[in-house]
């Protein structure tokens, strides 16, 4: 394929390492990317005021572009790639119905179900009431999960009945999930360890990418608020039999539900896997690559994204193979992140900074008109470092991290540690 014209949708660390992916492949000529960010200017001609659907679509016939890649799940959930789809163009990403898998928590459980895959028991509740008189099915902890998407913020594990209906009144009376928390789904909390299994499917058949490990806890050794993920390394090397499991009893059966009910799905699907004593059993989907999952995996592909991607919108399943190289991602993060991060914070140092195997990806900057830099979101910066091995990817990153500060910067020194 040549002279390939590519729109990434989007404007976080997850879109600027898509942009940079795709920007190598040397049948691209020029990325866009709307809205994008200053921070991926370099690599993408960003289109700032492009945010809603029908202006993306109006974007992707006026320039002619041959792919589009919808980066957040938001755009699907709300329909984009159907819109491009409808308007002639190939997009990587899957549709409205697709999407639902992480959109709704309940399509997703009903979706399991069907298809047979382990998953934790559950009840559907939709008021205090329901939730106090549910309890009783479950041993503490207990998990609270909203239904629609609530940016990372709709899961509640609650070690007592007290601190379970405390969490149901904040999302049935307080509403402070909108009308993501109008239902709920009360679940069994499975212990064990986590790992996120991404698959490329045309909806048809699979192959996986390389295992990917985020850390989303703020603090080191796994304390503190949830994230959206503080930093990730790939890839990982788990026993054969167990991922041998995870393909007969998880991967196979999730494609073949897809295809049985006649759900076209082009794009990444990531499984969210707990391994608990019993086997693996699947936490949730999202629908696209995670976020910074995606800032390690795009790194290792020995072959060119812009034509796998085209070719996976198109329907097909080409074969992928991958560098045995080692990836690692730092986040660096604004004060007061997750909360209230602080925004308009100058950043110090050299965000330019490049070297081979080290970079930055921009995930919440912006550039004054004086040229400086400040913080512009939760996550700020991404610090990647590619290696041999897994330390030398982690030296890599970290010293790549330190080029720049910040007051009262978040970074969590042990990325890679624990795998
Ligand atoms: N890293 C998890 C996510 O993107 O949701």
């Amino acid at each position: 394929m040549t002279n390939l014209k590519i729109l990434v949708v989007g404007q976080g660390g997850r879109e600027h390492a898509l942009v940079k992916a795709l920007k190598e492949s040397p049948s691209v000529p020029q990325v866009h990317c709307a809205p994008g960010s200053s921070g991926m200017a370099k690599e993408a001609l960003c289109h700032p005021d492009k945010v809603e659907n029908k202006q993306i679509c109006e974007l992707s016939k006026n320039l002619n572009i041959d792919l589009v890649v919808i980066g957040p799940e938001a755009y699907l959930a709300k329909g984009l790639a159907d819109e491009l789809r409808q308007a002639g163009i190939d997009v990587f990403g899957p549709n409205q119905t697709a999407a639902q898998l992480e959109a709704s928590k309940i399509f997703a459980k009903k979706f399991m179900v069907k298809a047979g895959v382990p998953t934790a028991p559950y009840v559907e509740v939709r008021s205090v009431e329901q939730v106090e008189s549910s309890a009783h099915q479950f041993t503490p902890p207990y998990v609270l999960k909203a239904d629609g998407l609530a940016a990372g913020k709709g899961v509640f594990i609650c070690h007592t009945k007290e601190e379970l209906l405390a969490s149901a009144r904040k999302i049935f009376l307080d509403k402070i999930l909108g009308s993501a928390g109008q239902i709920a789904l009360l679940e069994q909390f499975q212990p064990g360890w986590e790992l996120s299994y991404l698959i490329l499917t045309n909806g048809v058949e699979y192959n996986t990418l390389p295992l990917a490990q985020d850390h989303k806890r703020l603090n080191e050794n796994d304390q503190g608020p949830n994230t959206g993920g503080m930093g990730a390394v790939a890839p990982l090397q788990i026993p054969p039999v167990l991922d041998e499991e995870i393909k007969t009893k998880i991967l196979g059966p999730i494609v073949t539900q897809l295809k049985s009910l006649g759900i076209v799905y082009r794009g990444i699907l990531y499984v969210g896997i707990m391994v608990t004593d019993k086997g693996p059993s699947v936490l949730e989907f999202n629908v696209r690559f995670g976020d910074p999952e995606a800032q390690v995996l795009l790194p290792l592909l020995d072959g060119d994204w812009s034509t796998v991607m085209k070719k996976v919108a198109q329907g097909e399943l080409p074969e992928v193979k991958w560098k045995p190289l080692q990836v690692a991602c730092v986040v660096l993060a604004a004060p007061k992140y997750p909360e209230q991060p602080q925004k308009n914070v100058p950043i110090e140092g050299d965000i330019t900074y490049q070297t081979a195997s080290s970079y930055f990806l921009h995930a919440g900057t912006a550039k004054l008109p004086s040229g400086h830099w400040v913080t512009n979101g939760g996550r700020v910066l991404n610090a990647v470092g590619i290696g041999n091995t897994r330390q030398e990817a982690l030296v890599n990153a970290y010293a790549q991290a330190k080029r720049v500060s910040w007051p009262h910067q978040q970074i969590r020194m042990d990325i890679g540690k624990k795998s």
